[in-house]
């Protein structure tokens, strides 16, 4: 039995999906989903208002303030909660209805910013509006997991030496790219590891994080409109893009194994699918990192309308499959 008192003393650290049956590649999966954030999130939650409060800049009475669009939302509405903190999410129109929600039900404010920067996009539009916010009250407290170096820690301090502890041949990881907090903290930690490990970073086709040409991105939670300020190159072995639609059709094949997932885990299983062909990896140990679970994607990745008007017929995988060959 377990017994906690506040949410985030809870967190799955150490469940992994053999896929090998799923998808016919030796890969692992590591699932983050599995807290009262239902995402990775917590994590980086947890070490950025903690190092706040330890610095502090957060005292009792202060308001939280981020601009996010999802996962990481839900996981500061859920610590601000526990904590006694407001907490004023800065989202835009593409936040979709149910996180929303989320946020709110958890006692949190959310203010949706409908007109793009001009030069920012909506997510620089999104970032003047916090700024403003925390020129005009000093309570207003913005930890920016943009530039945050709380974001790659909880990664170096936690996903990483679980992934270590698990998996002690390592020899490939693939981590999917928002912020790239996952990414720099795995890479940072395996880099001093006492064997070496190629670290695959997954984005989606129309992110620049990595300086591709933009694009239309419709899946949340992976890819960037600019470059991710917590991006050091010289830590990451290869850099894949993955088409959104092969993310979709990733997901509705994991789902029809009965392992719902969300769709950055898509992007991430579907790039290592791919790699694993191309360098036989039948004798490597290869693990990849599934940062949330797939009901928050109801409306998009898993309804059919959507992927068609979107992606067109091809995105939609026979109804009666149930393996994952391609
Ligand atoms: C579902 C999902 N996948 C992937 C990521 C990317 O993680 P990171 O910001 O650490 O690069 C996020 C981040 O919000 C996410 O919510």
């Amino acid at each position: 039995m377990r017994v906690i008192s506040a949410p985030h003393e809870f967190n799955e650290e150490d469940l992994y999906v053999d896929l090998r049956s799923t998808v016919g590649r030796s890969l692992f999966l590591k699932c983050e989903g599995f807290n009262f954030a239902g995402s990775i999130k917590l994590k980086v939650a947890i070490e950025m208002v903690e190092a706040a409060e330890r610095g502090g800049a957060l005292t009792p009475g202060s308001v939280l303030v981020e601009s996010s669009s999802g996962n990481l939302g839900v996981a500061l509405s859920v610590i601000a909660a526990s904590k006694g903190y407001r907490f004023l999410c800065v989202t835009d129109a593409r936040c979709n209805l149910s996180t929303r929600r989320l946020i709110e039900a958890l006692g949190s404010e959310v203010h949706i910013i409908t007109e793009p920067d001009a030069q920012g996009g909506l997510l620089g539009a999104r970032i003047d509006h916090v700024r403003a916010l925390c020129a005009a009250d000093p309570r207003y407290v913005w930890l920016n997991q943009y530039t945050n170096p709380g974001n790659w820690k909880a990664h170096y301090r936690r996903t990483a030496p679980a992934i270590a502890r698990a998996f002690p041949h390592l020899d490939v990881l693939f981590v999917g790219t928002g912020t790239t907090g996952t990414l720099m903290g795995c890479a940072r930690y395996f880099r001093e590891w006492h064997r070496p490990v190629w670290i695959v970073a997954v984005d989606s086709v129309g992110s620049v994080a990595f300086g591709g040409p933009p694009g239309r991105r419709m899946v949340p939670g992976l890819g960037m409109g600019i470059r991710p300020p917590l991006l050091d190159e010289s830590y990451v072995d290869e850099v894949v893009l993955v088409e959104e639609a092969d993310t979709v059709r990733v997901c509705q094949r994991l789902a029809r194994s009965g392992f719902l997932f969300g769709g950055s885990t898509g992007t991430v299983v579907s790039c290592a699918m791919d790699w694993l062909d191309r360098h036989d990896g039948r004798e490597l140990t290869a693990v990849a990192i599934a940062p949330d679970l797939g009901e928050r994607y109801m409306d998009t990745v898993y309804q059919t309308n959507w992927v068609r008007e979107i992606y067109g017929e091809d995105a939609l995988i026979d109804p009666s499959a149930t393996a994952v060959t391609r």
